[in-house]
């Protein structure tokens, strides 16, 4: 299902600052040598996260699901010179792709790569968190957010990927995907701790902070 009309989806894309540098380097390497590159985080997704981190002064990030490592590399991009941006990855292939990237760039020193299963991980990162990017194994969302939470700044928000699957939500029938982000978006939806927005970008972002 199209979420937007791919003609206001180009539209907009096309008055969103490109990526560039090693930053489109490292897109275009995933693009042509992945088999799956639509998991990496988009343009508009990575510089709506930008601005999220600049405007609101963010200094230690966390990313759950490193992939290649445009997100991260992105995300670093936008922190301040004494910013840390953490990110977990299971898959070694993909972390080894990731580390190489980080090692290309001026801002590999503000990263750091954790190997292993964020289910586990994400409970041994210290806090406090300003940005929490959650984007790996779609059934076990709500279990990274209920992590999560505990370990946000004040001025902390949690920004989730994939949060309308293609509009798979709206029937998630026996999909494991579509009803870990239903359970995920409902949990979110009635924590009073929390408010949040789900906006249609992509294929759904959800951002949730400290009430
Ligand atoms: C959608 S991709 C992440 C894209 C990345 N954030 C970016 O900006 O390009 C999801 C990644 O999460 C990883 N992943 C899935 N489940 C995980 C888990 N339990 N722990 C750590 N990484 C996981 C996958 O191997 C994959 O690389």
């Amino acid at each position: 299902m199209d979420l937007v009309d791919p003609r206001i989806e180009n539209y907009a894309l096309a008055h969103t600052s490109p990526f560039a540098g090693l930053l489109a380097e490292a897109a275009g390497q995933t693009r042509e040598e992945m088999p799956s590159p639509g998991m990496m985080t988009a343009v508009p997704e990575g510089r709506l996260l930008q601005a999220l981190i600049k405007l609101s002064g963010a200094r230690r990030v966390l990313e759950v699901g490193t992939f290649t490592g445009v997100g991260a590399l992105l995300m670093a991009e936008a922190l301040p010179d004494d910013g840390e941006l953490i990110t977990i990855e299971r898959d070694e292939g993909h972390a080894a792709i990731a580390r190489g990237h980080f090692a290309d760039s001026p801002l590999g020193d503000r990263i750091t790569l954790i190997e292993g299963d964020a289910r586990e991980e994400i409970e041994r990162v210290p806090p406090p968190l300003d940005l929490v990017y959650i984007d790996a194994w779609k059934p076990d969302y709500e279990h990274y957010y209920g992590a999560a939470v505990p370990l946000l700044s004040p001025r902390g928000v949690i920004v989730a990927d994939n949060v309308l699957l293609s509009g798979s939500v709206l029937d998630a029938g026996d999909n494991d995907s579509a009803r870990g982000i239903v359970a995920f978006n409902e949990r979110v939806q009635a924590d009073e701790r929390v408010h949040n927005v789900l906006l249609t970008v992509g294929d759904g972002l959800m951002l949730a902070w400290r009430a």
